[in-house]
């Protein structure tokens, strides 16, 4: 991938170019129509909570000051994906590690790590909400104590993938989508309500025996009845991971 001036520990917002905002506002734009109809209310509601719109790429700066008013969650800007005791450490401290680069005009629909479209757009609306904001934090907490344990991390790993990514709720009777790679994504947030997927009631023994692959889209997803959920599951997810590494 071509360097971008602004992959750095901080946003310098002088860097970006035209072609920047309007690649934010073109994915923004495209995805929100969409989304309106299917991702659930609390991401809805907090996207206009954390004021994100489409006119301008956001500033992390102001985004920190909303979220501390709310959860206490704030965003730390990194270069690029973090290895996982730095991105539990920060979990662990209410932080979530974000990009604040963009993607490039020609890769709209796929891009291989993390850019801000998926960590700000993706990821930072639900940290306002505080069911999911104390789930958030206590994930990093056990992902913190195991650390050392690749086989807990792996097993974490599966949790992180099928709820924070790829997650799915039931609100009102219908299955909305909650998931930051799902949220962030045009091509998945459609094929996970195709009829070539399988949703599963959420389990988290279920969710902690599955594999996945990353570089394609998902061929199942697991639904959550409502949020609390997430935090109901703590114990049982340490449980798991206690008799795995045992
Ligand atoms: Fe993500």
């Amino acid at each position: 991938m071509a360097w971008n001036p602004y992959r750095a520990f901080e946003q310098d917002y002088t860097k970006y170019t035209a072609q920047d905002q309007l690649v934010w506002a073109t994915l923004f734009e495209r995805q929100i129509k969409y989304l309106h109809n299917h991702a659930c209310d609390s991401y809805l509601n907090a996207l206009e909570h954390v004021g994100l719109h489409p006119h301008a790429i956001p500033r992390i700066h102001d985004l920190n000051a909303l979220l501390q008013k709310t959860t206490g969650f704030q965003l730390k800007v990194v270069p690029e994906i973090q290895p996982n005791a730095v991105f539990m450490e920060h979990l662990a401290n209410r932080t979530f590690t974000a990009t604040a680069w963009l993607r490039s005009l020609e890769s709209l629909d796929y891009i291989s790590e993390p850019d801000m479209f998926h960590d700000v757009f993706g990821h930072t609306p639900l940290l306002a909400e505080q069911t999911f904001a104390n789930f958030f934090h206590h994930f990093g907490l056990l992902g913190q104590k195991y650390i050392d344990h690749p086989i807990a991390i792996e097993l974490l790993g599966r949790v992180y993938w099928f709820t924070i990514e790829f997650g799915l709720v039931q609100e009102s009777g219908q299955t909305k989508i909650y998931g930051a790679g799902l949220i962030s994504s045009h091509g998945e947030s459609k094929h996970c309500f195709s009829n070539s997927v399988v949703h599963q009631p959420f389990d988290i023994a279920a969710i902690m025996a599955t594999e996945y692959n990353n570089t394609v889209m998902q061929n199942h997803y697991f639904v959550l009845p409502h949020f609390d959920k997430l935090l109901e599951s703590l114990p049982e997810m340490e449980k798991i991971v206690q008799m795995a590494i045992n």
